[in-house]
Formats: structure tokens, sequence, C-alpha cells
């Protein structure tokens, strides 16, 4: 069965549970987050080695800013370190970075990493990752809809010569094909602002794994999962 299975093009992980996995541990959260990190990086490796085209994943969302500011200090400290390394390793990985969300609320030097990272690896052929920052489901729809009332207002375009394929186009997302699996780990069941749009036709995959225990058995799980399900996209099959 494993050489027939289908690989996802496009898998997204809402990783969960980082706090949880500490305080088992009686850890500061940062220690959980640090564990979260390391697994994102083994996440990035084995999804280029499964094929996967697109992984998605959600690093920081909109609502986290309400976390104390130690959490959020160390979170963002955690995000430089991790750009930092990904700058070091992306010529030989070849991995494709790219970030949604609004980053305008990070810091200078995240800003510029990111920046530098987008531009460096634009053109590597390997597993394309996108990472969300400061992202939010709501907000993203909400600057696209800006965006085009915008471009209404400037009469460079007809509220009703908007399509599904034109909004999708003003999205983080733009370009890319919608996430075939959506994975959340650390039990909870809900999608917490991510990908609302996007997720139309997604496939759902729950799992109690805390997020830093996850590894790339899990990953085959979840992708085993996605094989014995029937996407109909309301068609019948
Ligand atoms: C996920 O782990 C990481 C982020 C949301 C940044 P959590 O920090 O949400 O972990 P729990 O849910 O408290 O266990
Ligand atoms: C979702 O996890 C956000 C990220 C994974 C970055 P949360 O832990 O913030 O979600 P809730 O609060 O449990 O819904
Ligand atoms: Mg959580």
């Amino acid at each position: 069965m494993s050489e027939e299975r289908k690989i996802p093009r496009h898998v997204a992980i809402i990783l969960d549970g980082n706090g949880r996995w500490a305080k088992l541990r009686h850890l500061p959260r940062s220690m959980g987050h640090r564990e979260g990190c390391k697994t994102v990086e083994q996440t990035v490796y084995d999804a280029g080695s499964l094929g996967i085209e697109y992984l998605t994943v959600y690093g920081f969302s909109t609502e986290n800013w309400k976390r104390s500011e130690e959490e959020v200090a160390a979170l963002m400290k955690l995000l430089e370190r991790y750009l930092l390394e990904a700058l070091d390793t992306m010529v030989q990985d070849r991995v494709k970075m790219c970030f949604f969300g609004d980053l305008s609320r990070l810091s200078p030097r995240l800003q510029e990493l990111t920046n530098q990272i987008k531009e460096l690896s634009k053109t590597f052929e390997g597993v394309q990752v996108n990472v969300c920052l400061n992202y939010g489901g709501r907000d993203e729809i909400v600057q696209a809809a800006r965006a085009y009332a915008a471009r209404c207002a400037a009469g460079e375009a007809r509220p009703e010569d908007l399509t599904e394929e034109g909004f999708s186009g003003l999205l983080y997302s733009a370009g890319i094909p919608d996430p075939d699996l959506i994975i959340r780990t650390a039990g909870e069941q809900r999608l917490s602002n991510f990908l609302l749009w996007q997720c139309a036709y997604s496939e759902f995959y729950y799992t109690d794994v805390l997020w830093p225990d996850f590894t790339p058995q899990d990953m085959d799980r979840a992708i085993a999962d996605f094989n014995h399900r029937t996407r109909r996209f309301g068609g019948v099959v």
C-alpha cells in the first residue's frame, strides 16, 4: 500500500501543544516552543523527502498577542533563531520559504530577515514552506477585500467582475493550491482562524500528539488516513 499512497500536494499544520508539553515536564512554556521549533525543522525535512510540494505552518496567530509579554518575546526570539538557521541551510536544502500574515507588526529585524529569506529562496525548487506569522484568516480576507475595494474606488475594477479565483489571488496564498490536508496536534478540533478561505475542501486530521512529540511516523499516519478519504468536492464519485 505504501508504494501506491497519494501524497497530498499541500499540507497545512496547526501546531499545538507546546505549552502542555512543557507543563508536563515542569518546564517553562518557552522550552516547549524551543522543542516545537525543532519539530518544525524535522517536519520541513520530512515533507521534502515525502514529495509534499507545499507545507504551511501556523507559527503565530493574530490572537497570540494576547499571551504574556514574556511568552511573546520568547516566541519572537525563537523565530529569529529559526530564520537565521534557515538562512544558513536553505541554499543547500533548496527550501523555498514564504510568509503569510501581516508582517508589519513584527520587529524591523524580523521583517528584514523574512524579506531576505523570501528573496534568497524564491527560485528554489524544493518544498515550499509558508510560515504564518501574525496570521489570521479573517484578517487575510479583510485585507483582500480592502485591496479590491481600493481598486474599485480608483476605477480600475468593478465589483461585479470579482470572481472566487480573482479573490483567491488577493490572499497571502495567491497562486498556491488550497491545502489538501490540515493537521492539528494536541487534541483540539478547531481552526483557530487558520486558512478560513482556503480550507473549503480540505481534509482534516486531528491527533492527540503534542507538537514537540510529532514525528515523521505521525506524518505517515496522517497521510495514511488521508488516503482513506473520498474527496467529492460536492460531486458524486
Ligand atoms: C502552539 O503551542 C504554539 C503557538 C500557538 C505559538 P501552544 O503554545 O498553543 O501550546 P498549548 O496549547 O498551550 O499547549
Ligand atoms: C493556534 O493555536 C495558533 C497557532 C498554532 C500559531 P492556539 O493555541 O493559539 O489556539 P487556541 O487558542 O487553542 O484556539
Ligand atoms: Mg495552543
